[in-house]
């Protein structure tokens, strides 16, 4: 039985979920809570170094998704359930919902085949899946985030995408949440940033976490 809290950070590339993760982070910790904050891909050595060959290598939907999957499998065996097991809060930048929305929704890869990935990688012993308690899903429209993105850095494979892209990413988000509304907090990323944090506060409090 796992006693931490498990929450996920979601949106298209530029949705400005990042600034909120650290805001919610020292939040949690100033109310004695320990904290690991972490990411996806990545989260281990052997899981950013698939997160490095992910966004930045050429290859087929299948592959990146495999490598998607195996990057959670390391990152879950090495660092999540050991950190729920000890009572943590885990904040993740991205989980599963990102593969579905990108590798689902963006590349048009199979859902079935990725829903198959997912009870592999997550099946828990009593027959459940694992998934974090509560989702944020940080919406913005996707012409609002490429605004945002631009000029911010060299983008990497995905970030690089055109708009409709991201339409279709955003639309398997949706597709998520509305599968799960109780596992999903959605958030309106086009308000003052301020007002997103209220959003994400609210959220926490809601659970009694906050
Ligand atoms: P992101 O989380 O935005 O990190 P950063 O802010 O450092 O760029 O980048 C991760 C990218 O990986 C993002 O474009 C979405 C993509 N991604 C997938 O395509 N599938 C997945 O399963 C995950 C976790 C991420």
């Amino acid at each position: 039985m796992s006693t931490g809290i498990f929450i996920s950070f979601e949106g298209i590339d530029g949705a400005g979920k990042s600034t909120h993760i650290d805001t919610l982070a020292q939040a949690l910790a100033q109310a004695g809570r320990t904290v690991v904050r972490t990411r996806e891909p990545g989260g281990t050595p052997l899981a950013e170094q698939l997160r490095g060959l992910a966004l930045n290598a050429p290859m087929d939907a299948l592959t990146e998704a495999l490598l998607m999957f195996a990057a959670r499998r390391d990152h879950l065996t090495q660092v999540i359930e050991p950190a729920l097991a000890r009572g943590d809060v885990v904040l993740c930048d991205r989980f599963t919902d990102a593969t579905f929305a990108y590798q689902g929704g963006g590349r048009g890869f199979d859902l079935a085949v990725l829903g198959q990935l997912e009870h592999w990688v997550q099946g828990r012993p009593d027959g459940s899946l694992r998934q974090p308690e509560l989702t944020l899903l940080f919406e913005l429209s996707p012409e609002e985030a490429a605004t945002r993105l631009a000029g911010a850095r060299v983008p990497d494979k995905f970030e690089s995408q055109p708009v409709e892209f991201f339409r279709r990413v955003a639309a398997g988000y949706v597709r998520r949440a509305q599968a799960e509304p109780a596992r999903f907090a959605r958030i309106d990323a086009a308000q003052s940033r301020d007002a997103v944090w209220s959003s994400v506060r609210a959220a926490l409090a809601a659970r009694g976490w906050l």
